[in-house]
């Protein structure tokens, strides 16, 4: 296993979660289709890319794609068509509609695709081809008649959600997207197994824009953080592997530092040891590790954290999540909601208190489902002490 600190990690760099892996394929034996919920960095990606390698293994035809470059739904039939063509399904009723979606984005030039999953494909006396929705049916009619398994696996797909609502009709388009999904989950779904992921999460994009409908068909599958034993067997190994063997007690208090296992800070606080110079992993060592990775030339890999944010929040909803975040991060004890609301209303006097009040209720829910926060005794708490530490040092 390799110091990976940032991309998906896949083969002999990831390090085994079979109790994950076995739930998974429970849920897929059942027939779910699922949905990751799960915080960010947690290591959702690569546990989905481990379940198509196995799941290749087993004979299935297992495909993953990422949309977070798509920005609209016909960039998202090609790249679903690209990705069943490579897993080598149907290369002709594929071929066909990767012409006629050639063809359609000819047309339009730079325009963007007003009509969505309705686009008109020029083939009106084709019933199957005629729109664009029914040309992607028409494919997936054909796998599920062929009978071979599939696990189509979709990441990042709020982010492409997110990318269409600044589009011409975008609220309309993301609504008649998401049911044209279901129902095709629904019309295809003997052989047909569907996962969605991704670093900003659908329940939370949905609920906002009243379309929790249209996903209530998938099943939650909760994914956390390691236990404290599998972070011991983690860094363990990681030490092994990397020529800086960890002795139990800086492997102990690696994980009481970091506070919450994820297998991202794990990693790097071992490379912050790595690259801080030490040939012994000892307690002064790790005390100059944890310093080496706050310097700012080091934070830069927290930044995805503040980043999402903004991405995934109106500007006034992240606008209080980021005065949460600023006030939580002076306080390693956490703080009460009265003392937030109040903390929030003196630096932004001009705001009405009740709808302060909501934000305040409403973000907290999505902080704590997104890793960045936790509830412990009435009191909200950063659940990382790294990030912690980082977001004072780069309170935007
Ligand atoms: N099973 C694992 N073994 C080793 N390292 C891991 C594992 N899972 C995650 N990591 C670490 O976490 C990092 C991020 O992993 P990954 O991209 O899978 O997480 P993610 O939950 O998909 O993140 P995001 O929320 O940003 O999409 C990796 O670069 C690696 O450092
Ligand atoms: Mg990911």
């Amino acid at each position: 296993m390799r110091n990976i600190t940032g991309p998906p990690v896949e083969h002999d760099d990831f390090f085994d979660r079979p109790k994950e892996i076995a739930r998974l394929q429970r849920e897929l034996s059942n027939s779910a289709n699922l949905r990751i919920n799960a915080p960010r960095r947690v290591g959702k990606t690569s546990l989905v890319l481990r379940l198509c390698e196995i799941c290749q293994q087993q004979q299935w035809t297992a495909v993953y794609l990422n949309v977070e470059d798509s920005a609209d739904e016909l960039s998202f039939a090609e790249k679903l068509l690209d990705s069943l063509h490579h897993g080598g399904l149907h290369p002709d009723s594929i071929s066909r509609c990767a012409i006629l979606f050639r063809k359609a984005r000819q047309a339009l030039g730079g325009v963007k695709v007003g009509a969505g999953i309705d686009l008109e494909m020029g083939e009106v006396d084709d019933p199957d081809h005629s729109t664009l929705g029914r040309a992607l049916e028409s494919v997936f009619r054909k796998i599920e008649a062929d009978g071979r398994q599939v696990l189509i696996v979709i990441d990042e797909m709020p982010e492409l959600l997110l990318a269409m609502t600044h589009q011409d009709h975008g609220q309309q388009r993301v609504g008649r997207f998401l049911h044209w999904l279901r129902a095709l989950r629904q019309s295809y779904r003997q052989h047909i197994r569907w996962i969605f992921l991704g670093s900003i999460g659908l329940e939370g994009f949905v609920e906002e824009r009243n379309l929790g409908k249209t996903i209530n068909d998938l099943t939650p599958f909760i994914l956390d953080a390691l236990s404290a034993q599998e972070a011991d067997a983690f860094l363990e190994k990681l030490g092994t592997d990397n020529h800086l063997p960890l002795p139990p007690d800086i492997r102990q208090e690696i994980i009481r530092r970091v506070g919450w296992p994820l297998p991202h800070h794990l990693q790097i606080v071992f490379h912050a040891l790595v690259d801080s110079g030490v040939t012994t992993a000892d307690a002064a060592a790790l005390e100059k590790a944890c310093a080496f990775l706050l310097r700012p030339e080091n934070l830069s890999q927290f930044d995805t954290w503040r980043q999402r944010l903004e991405e995934q929040f109106s500007v006034p909803d992240a606008t209080v999540a980021k005065a949460m975040l600023n006030h939580l991060s002076q306080h390693a004890k956490g703080r009460t909601r009265e003392q937030l609301l109040n903390a929030i209303m003196a630096a932004h006097p001009q705001s009405e208190a009740s709808k302060v009040e909501e934000q305040l209720g409403r973000l907290s829910i999505i902080l704590q489902r997104d890793g960045y926060l936790m509830e412990n005794g009435g009191r909200q708490a950063f659940r990382s002490f790294l990030l912690r530490e980082y977001w004072q040092r780069r309170r935007p």
